[in-house]
């Protein structure tokens, strides 16, 4: 049975990866996952118990439990997700982005080339670091053209700096001392699971609770949305086919303003939770832009779909209307983690740098 070594699996896409494994494969997940705020083990139904699935709970940028755990566990293959991920948080307190994103994932690359090193063929010629990046480490487009695998490195945000730092970093592995490893850089995720501060999930939970909708700036910002399970089967194909030392763009050619995406949820919940008065369209109030804030976003996938034959199964619709759907049904999941304290006040005006 091959051991695949997840990290950030008790995060959104971690999680969405490691229940695909546990219920569609054979494989033998380890979850490394420090728990950080953004954790919720509750996003893994079933997982604990289940003999093809073991929890660690551990920081990437702990050298020496990271050494212990490619000792205990022999994986086959890192999928590295485990990362600061929110670009608000980023702006007022950047260290954590760059201590995680950064120095973690050169901790994680040590211990893995270590480990590599000792391994013999077949292991050692078939082992895979995966490192799940964002189309973010690209900067901004204008209302033109795509993001390829490449466009230059351009981040904007404290956030992207790190995630292009740690891109970087596995390409320097991959050709200086080596490594085998696969890259991918996909755009914004949406789906069940999703941690409260998040767009999507803000949008709905708050117009359930009939607060106002911040939209930030005039809400023409464009992102390109992709459903998570759908990432999530990109990921694991990559994993098995992409060739080493290749990076994938991974998108679902789903360009949205920001202002389409809440009104498209203001319109699906009046069919599906009616507000008592009036719509929820009414609840949508503008605020002052994030500093920095990339204008567009727009992914070119042509080169997983022709090399690796994938395609997203979900369209923006089809996967908003699931998701809000789950929103509706599991209540219980986003109010724990609301009730844990988590305050979904407004971050990353650029108050406070330097934390
Ligand atoms: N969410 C998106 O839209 C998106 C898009 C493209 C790429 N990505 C990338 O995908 C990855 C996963 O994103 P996500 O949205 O699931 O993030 P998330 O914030 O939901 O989850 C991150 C997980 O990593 C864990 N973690 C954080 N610091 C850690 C540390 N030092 N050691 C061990 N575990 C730690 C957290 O506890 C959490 O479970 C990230 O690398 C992110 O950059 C995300």
């Amino acid at each position: 049975m091959r051991t695949v070594l997840v990290t950030g699996g008790a995060g959104f896409i971690g999680s969405a990866v490691i229940r695909q494994f546990l219920a569609e494969t054979e494989t033998m997940v380890v979850n490394v996952d420090k728990l950080t705020y953004a954790a919720s083990l509750s996003s893994l139904p079933g997982a604990e118990g289940n003999p093809r699935y073991k929890l660690e709970q551990a920081d990437i940028c702990d050298a020496t439990a990271m050494a212990r755990l490619f000792g205990t566990y022999q994986p086959s293959a890192v999928m590295h997700l485990a990362a600061e991920s929110h670009v608000d948080r980023s702006i007022d307190g950047p260290a954590q982005f760059i201590q995680t994103n950064v120095v973690g994932t050169f901790t994680l690359l040590q211990a893995s080339l270590a480990y590599w090193k000792g391994l013999e063929d077949p292991y050692r010629g078939a082992f895979r670091f995966h490192h799940i990046s964002t189309d973010e480490v690209f900067g901004t487009l204008g209302a033109q053209g795509f993001f390829t695998e490449t466009s230059p490195y351009a981040p904007n945000s404290p956030y992207s700096a790190s995630k292009a730092g740690s891109d970087h970093l596995v390409r320097a592995w991959h050709e200086t001392y080596g490594l085998p490893v696969v890259l991918t850089n996909c755009s914004n995720n949406y789906g069940p699971y999703h941690f409260p501060e998040k767009l999507i999930p803000l949008v709905i939970i708050r117009s359930l609770a009939g607060e106002t909708l911040p939209v930030y700036g005039k809400g023409d910002q464009i992102r390109d949305w992709l459903f998570v399970e759908d990432h999530a089967r990109a990921l694991r194909l990559v994993l098995e086919k992409g060739k080493n030392g290749q990076s994938y763009n991974i998108g679902g050619h789903n360009e949205r303003t920001n202002l389409e995406v809440v009104e498209t949820i203001c319109d699906t919940l009046d069919r599906l939770a009616p507000a008592a008065s009036g719509t929820h369209r009414d609840l949508i109030t503008f605020v002052s832009d994030r500093p920095g804030h990339d204008k567009r976003y727009a992914i070119d996938a042509s080169k997983i779909e022709r090399e690796l034959g994938w395609k997203p199964v979900e369209t923006f619709e089809s996967g908003l209307e699931k998701t809000i759907r789950w929103y509706l049904d599991n209540r219980e999941w986003w109010q724990e983690i609301l009730s844990r304290g988590y305050e979904a006040k407004r971050v990353g005006l650029g108050g406070a740098q330097g934390r």
